[in-house]
């Protein structure tokens, strides 16, 4: 019996020098998170301490590979690859979600949310949270929200006044609540990819767009916009998202691990984004290439006022509890 055991050992080793192949690592999950934005954002940082704290936590078991900037896929792409287990995490924008569930829209609502604490408020709800399910019909799982922040407006001529956008075209993710956002205040809204915005605002394709000062920094926006509207009208903000039969197919060590190092990098990321955003503004406006225009209280509220009217339009869609629950968070 000893002998045969030897034996069979001895062919292993044998069939090892023959092949080349390591058994032991083919055990490796390799896990790739696909991402739109530059390293150097919120969502950048988050994705690579992901990475740092699941390799550290799992050692051999797992390996991350961190693609930035649409390297792998855009948003766009990302969820039907996440589908076909080409990539096992995105964070897309949660606006860019609308063709899998209606009911993220209510994140895209303009002047939802007064401040970041209120996001976090209704993320860490149980209706926040529930909103992790409700793409599971469509094999898609949330398993974190990442913050980036509030979105400024920019353009090459100052916007002071909700009139000051009619008839100009302005970039946007690919969301309906948003299109009508600018519809709202009779500007002309386009749909496009991230990456093809700077291009599309240098060309004269479009006239303005919409981001956080950490987006607009890293893509460098200010060099093709002469003038930032500081607005925080509405949100930009992440869900870490992964196909449902992977992640609960995985052994459970695992699952633990990823999901201790998930916890982790999204504590990490959002203390983090808030103060990103405040270095990257101070950065683009020290650029001296754009100026940056501040609301007054009055103007603040006709842009409010112009713009409030997209709930209505939406309530049906995204579900007038989630939209109250979102709201009450403005303490
Ligand atoms: C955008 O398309 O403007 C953003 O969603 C990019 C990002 O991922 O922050």
């Amino acid at each position: 019996m000893r002998l045969l055991n030897k034996n069979i050992l001895l062919a292993g080793v044998a069939l090892l020098a023959i092949t080349g192949l390591d058994f032991s690592a083919s055990a490796q999950e390799i896990i790739k998170f696909s991402h739109g934005v530059a390293p150097d954002t919120p969502k950048g940082k988050a994705a690579e301490f992901f990475k740092k704290r699941a390799e550290e936590i799992l050692g051999d078991k797992v390996k991350v590979e961190v693609y930035p900037n649409s390297q792998l896929f855009d948003d766009n792409k990302v969820l039907p690859a996440i589908l076909r287990g080409d990539v096992q995490f995105a964070a897309p924008a949660l606006g860019k979600l609308n063709k899998w569930t209606q009911k993220l829209q209510v994140f895209d609502l303009p002047f939802l949310f007064k401040d970041m604490d209120a996001v976090s408020c209704f993320q860490d709800s149980d209706k926040g949270k529930g909103l992790f399910n409700s793409m599971t019909d469509k094999g898609m799982l949330g398993v974190s929200y990442w913050h980036n922040g509030l979105k400024q407006l920019s353009a090459n001529k100052p916007l002071r006044e909700p009139t000051d956008a009619k008839g100009l075209k302005f970039r946007i993710q690919t969301s309906d609540v948003l299109a009508a956002q600018f519809e709202a205040v009779g500007a002309v809204p386009q749909k496009m990819a991230f990456a093809e915005t700077y291009t599309a605002l240098q060309t004269g394709v479009v006239d303005g767009q919409e981001n956080t000062w950490s987006n607009m920094y890293s893509q460098k926006f200010y060099e093709v916009q002469d003038y930032i509207t500081e607005s925080n009208h509405g949100l930009l903000d992440y869900m870490v998202i992964t196909s449902d039969k992977w992640w609960n197919g995985l052994d459970p060590e695992i699952r633990n691990g990823l999901s201790q190092a998930m916890d982790e990098a999204t504590k990490y990321g959002n203390d983090l984004a808030a103060e990103l955003n405040m270095e990257q503004r101070d950065k683009t406006l020290k650029s001296g290439e754009t100026k940056l225009v501040e609301l007054t209280d009055a103007q603040f509220t006709d842009w409010q006022t112009a713009m409030k009217p997209v709930w209505t339009q939406f309530a049906d869609q995204i579900g007038q509890d989630l939209i109250d629950a979102a709201a009450a968070c403005n303490k």
